[in-house]
């Protein structure tokens, strides 16, 4: 049995019943209701509501993604989780514990690692994650200190002062110390923000392992192919409301939109009259000289049909290259016109590429609250 399922034995906490402890393990390790959150107006700033009615559950587990553009409301929802984020309304459970009624199972059942990044810089890493242990009640005998050191790759590091750790170190030290009581549920917000390209692999590495061992891993993250690549369902979410909720795959698999480039032996200076009859809905795109780019619908016209047209204009077709919609499109999809008030910072993300015109979904989400722009 997975690490994580020996923790606790609970039923799932279904939306409205009761967690009853039991030898089951929960179905979701994470269930939000109706989940809302209004910050308070302060000074010159309006009250913000951050979170709208929310529903999410998180299987038992997923390696679960969390997106959303800036002030989305993602951290908001993980400091609920965590306990540093007083709720307004609605119902949120970890590993079948209400966060209201079993705060202490609940507590213990999620380890998180916050997108702020608090160290004290006077301890040493070892000092840190021993203290984390104690603080977590972890017994001397059963802490696992120089296994986790050794997991986040800082066993050389164990008795160096924090302050001298670099950043992309002091995140996964965050790590350890956010797994120092073996919770069965793991949160990640932005784990990889500022760290480079290896070590983002290395911690990458490391949150498929624990995953791999059980540990049901939520992070939110603003790098879509780190989404793409590490989790097997993602909820995208805007204005503090779920716009999208299913399997990584399904959600790729949703947008009907393929792109052709075709570099043909002739210079060009308008679409073909045959690929133009084609271009009913679907746009082709003239580029340059002697490259067609035709965005088309897979489910509406074939590749071949494509072809022939221009082939059926006496072109011949020296180069072809096709490429898929990918996650980015879909977010871009899912979010875009939203740039307003609620969207703040730049920060220069993928997320903040400008909106090219994705078309709209095709197949059916799932995930109950999927919303159509
Ligand atoms: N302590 C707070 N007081 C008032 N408003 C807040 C507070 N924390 C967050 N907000 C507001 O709530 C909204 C959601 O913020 P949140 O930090 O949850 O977004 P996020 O999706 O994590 O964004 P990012 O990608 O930038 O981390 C934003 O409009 C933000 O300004
Ligand atoms: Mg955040």
């Amino acid at each position: 049995m997975a690490r994580g399922d020996q923790l606790f034995y609970t039923i799932a906490r279904v939306a409205g019943g009761v967690a009853v402890s039991t030898l089951v393990p929960p179905v979701h390790a994470v269930a939000v209701r109706g989940l809302t959150k209004v910050y308070a107006a302060s000074g010159q700033s309006p009250s913000r509501e951050a979170l709208k009615a929310i529903d999410l559950a998180i299987p038992r587990g997923s390696l679960f993604g969390l997106l959303g553009p800036n002030g989305a409301g993602k951290s908001t929802l993980i400091n609920i989780l965590a306990g540093l984020v007083n709720k307004t309304a609605g119902e949120a459970a970890i590993w079948g514990f209400d966060i209201d009624r079993q705060t202490r199972h609940a507590r213990s059942s999620i380890g998180v690692v916050p997108q702020e990044l608090n160290i004290d810089p006077f301890f040493t890493p070892r000092e840190l994650l021993d203290l984390q242990a104690g603080f977590y009640g972890v017994p001397a005998g059963r802490r696992r200190t120089a296994e986790l050191l050794e997991a986040v790759g800082l066993s050389s590091h164990a008795n160096a002062y924090a302050r001298t750790l670099s950043g992309g170190m002091r995140r996964r030290l965050m790590v350890a110390k956010a797994m120092v009581h073996a919770p069965p549920v793991l949160v990640l917000d932005e784990p990889t923000a500022g760290v480079d390209v290896e070590l983002r692999r290395q911690l990458w590495d490391h949150v498929r392992e624990l995953n791999r061992r059980g540990t049901t891993v939520l992070l939110t993250t603003h790098y879509l192919e780190e989404a793409e690549q590490l989790c097997d369902t993602i909820a995208i979410i805007n204005h503090g409301q779920v716009v999208a909720c299913e399997s990584t795959r399904s959600l790729l698999g949703q947008l009907d939109s393929k792109e052709l480039a075709i570099v043909v032996d002739r210079d060009l200076t308008e679409v073909p009259a045959a690929l133009a009859a084609l271009a009913v809905e679907e746009a082709v795109k003239l580029e340059i000289g002697r490259r067609l780019v035709v965005r088309y619908r897979p489910s509406r016209v074939r590749i071949d049909t494509i072809l022939a047209a221009v082939q059926a204009a006496g072109l011949g077709i020296l180069d072809l290259t096709t490429e898929e919609a990918d996650l980015e499109d879909i977010f871009l999809t899912l979010t875009r016109g939203s740039d307003g008030e609620d969207r703040e910072g730049s920060g220069g993300s993928p997320l903040d590429t400008p909106a090219s015109g994705a078309p709209g979904l095709g197949g059916s989400a799932g995930g109950g609250q999927t919303h159509r722009p």
